[in-house]
């Protein structure tokens, strides 16, 4: 099973990235790939710019990403309640191209921060709103208090593990 993690963050310490790929890491067997969208960084969306310049190559990159998985794992940053910039500038793009960005794939939804909300707000965003791009929701996971909760690469909350494990058992 070939699976895609990506935090959907451009923070070069994402925690949603870490969480994203150690979740992946838990499927035994699988190939994963871990994109960071720094790697798909484009100006700001604008119908304007599309027009003039076209539609980056990045964002047909990001699509052939999603194309070639059979899993995508995708862990949200919550800022001001919202998807981060990177990721809703990413996506908008490479909707210009595929409407439907999911493609029909399966997908499994996680959010965490360091605070006690664990991104609730963004991960009921990404809930609401991922369906309606064909995005297969296996299932999801808000992981508060991060640095709590993993150490050095590895979750140590037995629940919050267990909550992953049973994630990936859906795959
Ligand atoms: C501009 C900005 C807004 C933020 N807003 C929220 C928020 O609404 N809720 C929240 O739980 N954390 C918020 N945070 C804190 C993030 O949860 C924290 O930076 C986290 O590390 C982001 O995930 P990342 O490391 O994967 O980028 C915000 C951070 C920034 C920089």
């Amino acid at each position: 099973m070939k699976v895609l993690a990506f935090g959907a963050s451009s923070s070069e310490q994402s925690i949603n990235k870490a969480l994203a790929s150690y979740t992946a890491s838990l499927i035994e067997g699988a190939s994963v790939t871990v994109l960071d969208l720094n790697d798909f960084a484009m100006p700001i969306f604008s119908e304007n710019r599309e027009k003039e310049f076209g539609i980056p190559e990045e964002a047909q990159s990001f699509i052939d990403e999603i194309a070639d998985a059979d899993l995508i794992v995708v862990s949200f940053a919550e800022h001001n309640g919202s998807y981060s910039a990177a990721y809703k500038n990413t996506f908008d793009w490479a909707s210009r191209l595929v409407k439907k960005v999911y493609q029909n794939k399966s997908v499994i939804v996680l959010s965490t921060s360091p605070g006690p909300g664990g991104a609730q707000n963004v991960l009921n965003l990404a809930l609401n709103n991922l369906p309606f791009f064909d995005a297969n929701v296996l299932g999801s996971l808000s992981v508060p208090s991060f640095y709590e909760v993993m150490k050095e690469g590895e979750i140590l909350d037995a629940s919050v593990k267990q909550s992953l494990l049973d994630l990936i058992a859906k795959a």
